[in-house]
């Protein structure tokens, strides 16, 4: 399952990603379904996405802001969450084979986001692309390790 969430810098681009998955019948959520805010916070949107995301195991995010940067920032402060930004089919691929990415992360403000065809590349090589596992397991375990280490405030 895909969930999917934006605020008001992606909401377009969400949906025509929506409209996207429907066509193809992809299985999706979408966490922010309610009309365009322009008060509301990215940081809001990666909670209930990364959320959810955890809920079951295979399921992946996409989250949207206006740079795809900040909001991930705020998911890569949530346990198990790999959140990546990605600019193109290159990084798409990268991310999942290398990194296990389990959120991309999308800007409507960029580029990229004026041209349907290229958005929809990047989340079907993003969707379509495995873990490659050896020794990147080694090294996302290592991330994980961090988590459960730094994650504690080291200065009290
Ligand atoms: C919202 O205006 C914008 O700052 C936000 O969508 C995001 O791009 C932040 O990183």
């Amino acid at each position: 399952m895909i969930i999917i969430g934006a605020d008001h810098a992606g909401f377009e681009l969400k949906n025509i990603i929506i409209e996207y998955f429907k066509e193809k019948n992809i299985k999706y959520s979408d966490v922010t379904d309610y009309d365009k805010n322009l008060n509301d916070d990215y940081t809001d949107v990666a909670i209930e996405v990364c959320k959810n995301v955890l809920k079951n195991e295979g399921n992946l995010g996409i989250a949207i802001c206006g740079t795809g940067i900040g909001i991930s920032v705020a998911c890569n402060k949530i346990k198990r969450i790999i959140a990546t930004p990605c600019f193109d089919e290159y990084t798409a691929r990268m991310v999942k084979r290398d990194n296990n990415s389990n959120v991309l992360c999308l800007g409507g403000r960029l580029e990229y986001s004026k041209n349907k065809e290229d958005v929809l590349n990047i989340i079907n090589v993003y969707i379509n692309t495995p873990f490659e596992g050896e020794r990147h397991l080694r090294r996302v375990n290592k991330i994980r390790d961090m988590e459960d280490v730094f994650g504690k405030k080291l200065w009290e």
